[in-house]
């Protein structure tokens, strides 16, 4: 099958998508497929056999595949690597490779990748992708939209709002909430702008600095407990996973940075709190009109009570990301699973 991998593009989880993107173009191509994987912004094909060399170049937002992440990428370098490019999402050639394609693969995290604008687009064009459809996207991608119709749905999350930079006007006291609380950009990922705050000052900051990134910003309870995730494919729940940092929470260089933090999967919890995980996940799943695979956020406090935070509907997708080692614990190697994604995905 002729596949184009999309990678990259303008938003802070620009590295993080070019090693999930790698990493699904290397196990394709050992599956005898005619891959390429393609930065979506810079907009032309790297060598499949030549990966850590295209990525040494300047501006390509990575040094070296599996390198080590700790803060997220200069974006304004990036753009000033291709002035030309200027602030188009979508590079040259994009659309007319991934028309020539039978499948495109999404490696793309966050930003216009994920928040259904690209598959909207795509959909117009006829051009066939992995994952959720345009609308499962779009409201996933909102912290806000999805804690709604959680709260709707009985999806059990933590108690919080979604506070616009021009309309806030209201105290912690107004809005129902009180110290710690968690402040996180609506539509951020990777956990890029997400702050623990216990202090009214830590408070203040933090909706400052998130308000710098986006618009809108979500404040939560803030949960003391474990963290999990629980990966779905077409409405069937993985293998919970726990995630254990060795200091604070899973932030971003947490995430990124190789031994930060322990997985263990399958979760070493009760057969009765997995049950509950995997429902609230599949719930999730459909509750936020999604299809094909996507990965749900977890916490448990000391009371057994669990919490969705989110769902992730193009999650992370190295061999070693979450969703593929609980794809693992389940029997399903890290190469089927990318295929059984692109089968799904063409039904
Ligand atoms: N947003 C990152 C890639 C994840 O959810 O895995
Ligand atoms: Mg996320």
């Amino acid at each position: 099958m002729k596949i184009i991998v999309l990678a990259g593009g303008l938003c802070p989880e620009r590295d993080v998508s070019l090693v999930s993107g790698a990493g699904i173009c290397r196990t394709l191509l050992e599956k005898g497929h005619d891959v390429f994987l393609m930065d979506v912004f810079m907009g032309f094909p790297y060598d499949p056999n030549r990966l850590e060399e295209v990525f040494a170049l300047p501006g390509h937002g990575l040094e070296i595949v599996d390198r080590i992440h700790t803060e997220a990428p200069d974006l304004a370098a990036v753009k000033a690597s291709r002035p030309d490019q200027s602030n188009c999402f979508l590079g040259p050639n994009v659309i007319e490779l991934c028309r020539m394609a039978d499948m495109t693969f999404l490696g793309l995290h966050g930003g216009e990748g994920e928040n259904g604008k690209l598959q909207a687009t795509f959909d117009l064009l006829g051009i066939r992708y992995t994952g959720p459809d345009s609308l499962g996207c779009a409201i996933a991608m909102d912290k806000g939209i999805t804690k709604h119709i959680f709260q709707e749905n009985g999806v059990s999350t933590p108690k919080g709002v979604c506070i616009h930079k021009n309309k806030h006007k209201k105290s912690l006291d107004d809005l129902g909430l009180s110290l710690p609380v968690v402040v996180k950009p609506c539509s951020g990922g990777s956990s890029i702008g997400v702050y623990i705050t216990h202090t009214q000052e830590e408070y203040d900051s933090a909706l400052a600095a998130s308000f710098k990134q986006e618009d809108e910003v979500v404040i939560e309870e803030y949960i003391k407990g474990r963290e999990f995730a629980c990966g779905i494919l077409d409405g069937n729940a993985l293998p919970p996973i726990e995630i254990i940092p060795k200091t604070g929470f899973f932030d971003y260089a947490n995430k990124y940075q190789a031994g930060a933090t322990e997985e263990i999967c399958p979760a070493n919890i009760s057969e009765e709190i997995s049950e509950r995980m995997k429902a609230l996940a599949v719930r999730a799943f459909h509750v936020l009109k999604l299809n094909v695979y996507s990965r749900a956020d977890f916490l448990l406090d000391e009371e057994g009570r669990l919490y969705c935070l989110e769902v992730n509907t193009l999650p992370g997708m190295t061999e070693a990301s979450l969703l593929p080692k609980e794809a693992k614990a389940a029997g399903i190697e890290y190469g089927d699973l990318c295929e059984w994604i692109i089968k799904k995905s063409l039904e």
